[in-house]
């Protein structure tokens, strides 16, 4: 089984992912959570419950071939739960204060030119055991229904459909430690 070394992204890094994950048939399925590229103080819900934003963090496989830009790229959006007396709204102050339960909204993507070789497999469970997202309890990703790839690496690694998702479209997957 093929195994990667997924490491926090440099701005260096995050130059060479720039160059290709504007490709059409990557950005066909990033949808919305693309904004999670350009990290932001907002909220987001779990299971009914406002979370704030914590962090983001934003991880890279790179190439063998240092002069290459890396072969993938994994973000997570840490979300954390409202200590006493803070209250979560549109956009948090930076002193906002969150405690676990912590959850993370996910994405990733593999060079076009990398595609079908693995690497999205290995990639998503490297994501989940990331040591920077070990106090993360639960994992959203949303996956389009069309999206067959991104599907198979997400269930192969442990994720599944939310119980209320459509049978078509956009659904969200869960994987809870
Ligand atoms: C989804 C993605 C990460 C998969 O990466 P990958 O390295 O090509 O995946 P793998 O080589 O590990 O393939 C895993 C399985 O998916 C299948 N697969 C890969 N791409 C596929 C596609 N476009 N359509 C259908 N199946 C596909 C493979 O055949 C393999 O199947 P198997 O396990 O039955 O043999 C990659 O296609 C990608 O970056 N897509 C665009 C971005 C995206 O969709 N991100 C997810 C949004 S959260």
């Amino acid at each position: 089984m093929r195994t990667v070394s997924l490491i926090l992204a440099t701005e260096n890094d995050m130059k060479g992912v720039a160059t290709w994950i504007g490709h059409p048939e990557i950005l066909r399925w990033l949808g919305d959570t693309f904004k999670v590229t350009t990290p932001s103080r907002d909220r987001s819900e779990l299971d009914g419950q406002r979370r704030g934003h914590v962090r983001t963090v934003q991880l890279v496989v790179r190439d063998q071939d240092r002069a290459q830009p890396p072969v993938a790229y994994a973000c997570a959006a840490v979300y954390g739960t409202p200590a006493p007396g803070t209250v979560v709204g549109a956009t948090q102050p930076e002193d906002a204060e969150y405690t676990a339960p912590f959850h993370a909204s996910v994405m990733y993507a593999v060079r076009r030119d990398c595609w079908e070789d693995r690497i999205g497999t290995a990639l998503v469970p490297a994501l989940l055991e990331h040591a920077e997202l070990a106090e993360v309890a639960v994992f959203l990703a949303g996956i389009d229904s069309e999206n067959g790839g991104s599907r198979k690496v997400a269930e192969a690694a442990g994720f599944v459909a939310e119980p209320d998702a459509p049978a078509t479209g956009h659904r969200m997957y869960r994987f809870t430690r």
